[in-house]
């Protein structure tokens, strides 16, 4: 049978995904009991970065250790990956060495070039175009905080970016409504924004967008790639900084959340990640436990216990 694959949100159905966040729920009570529970005795996965990550890194690594499995990080610094061996190749040869595979890389084409040639399952652990790990994280911290997402309002402040877009995905997959505030210019993928014009809508005033929404979102101004950018992206994102003046235009019971790392006094306030109605760091935390699930269900298929 063919690998199955995490590449966008779309690679699996919303009843598997909803399943994978009650998972995540359970496999975190386990640990928090202090249950040994190890599914992945033996099992490798390999952690390919070509760019930086502190909770990316840590997550799948720690979660895999934890599964009884083990984890091989490569960079293309020290591999042949940054010496031009082609990716169909390095796919071939990696995954029939490894159980399962997580890239972290720019273009989101070479993710899905790899994916093509890997005998295993790959998961993508952010590109310039998606972060679907991170969406898993954020809704098992909102269903966590505030029960089911379904029907809810979701704000995103800021840049359309790769995060923006698994925003738009989640959307469809968890049957939520998405408002996007970003300056002109900004917008998120046009053709995925067509494809969910009933439940995305985008805007330019943030207040408007922030009115009355259950959950705030954004992400850095300059995303990993953009850094000669930052500058000129500090002025045209002006006035789209997320505060609690702004998160008091949202619902009374609204929750803020940020995939980190943040810049304070950028995209957020200096004060707005410890704001009672901020969950971010339960958001971090919660990586670890959605990948646990996520590499679970794609090695094992669904599990209950
Ligand atoms: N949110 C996130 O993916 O963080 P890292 O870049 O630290 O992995
Ligand atoms: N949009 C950010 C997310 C970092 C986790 C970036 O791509 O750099």
């Amino acid at each position: 049978m063919a690998a199955r694959h995490f590449l966008t949100l779309k690679d699996l159905t919303s009843d598997e995904l909803n399943g994978l966040i009650q998972r995540a729920v359970a496999l975190k009570a386990k640990r928090n009991r202090g249950e040994i529970y190890e599914p992945l005795k033996n099992r490798v996965l390999g952690m390919i970065f070509e760019k930086s990550s502190t909770r990316t890194r840590v997550s799948f690594e720690a979660g895999m250790a934890q599964f009884g499995g083990s984890a091989i990080f490569l960079s293309p610094r020290d591999t042949q990956l940054g010496r031009g061996e082609p990716i169909e190749d390095s796919a071939r040869v990696i995954s029939r060495m490894v159980d399962i595979i997580m890239i972290r890389t720019f273009d989101h084409s070479l993710l899905e070039t790899f994916a093509a040639h890997s005998k295993v399952p790959v998961i993508n652990a952010l590109t310039d175009d998606f972060h679907p790990c991170q969406l898993l994280a954020d809704v098992q911290t909102f269903v966590e905080h505030r029960g089911s997402i379904q029907g809810k309002v979701v704000t995103w402040i800021g840049d359309g970016n790769n995060m923006c877009n698994s925003y738009i995905n989640a959307a469809a997959q968890f049957d939520f409504k998405l408002r996007v505030a970003c300056p002109e210019g900004f917008e998120p993928d046009p053709a995925l924004t067509r494809q969910h014009a009933d439940r995305v809508e985008i805007l330019r005033d943030p207040k408007a967008a922030a009115s009355g929404a259950h959950l705030i979102v954004t992400d850095v101004w300059a995303s990993m790639g953009q850094e000669e950018e930052q500058a000129e992206r500090e002025q045209q994102f002006a006035g789209y900084q997320v505060s609690p003046a702004l998160m008091d235009m949202a619902a009374e019971d609204a929750l803020f959340m940020h995939c980190l790392p943040a810049h304070r006094g950028e995209e957020v306030s200096v004060d707005m990640l410890d704001d009672p109605r901020s969950v971010v760091f339960d958001e971090a935390e919660n990586r670890l436990h959605a990948q646990k699930a996520l590499m679970e269900f794609l090695l094992l298929g669904p599990v209950q216990d």
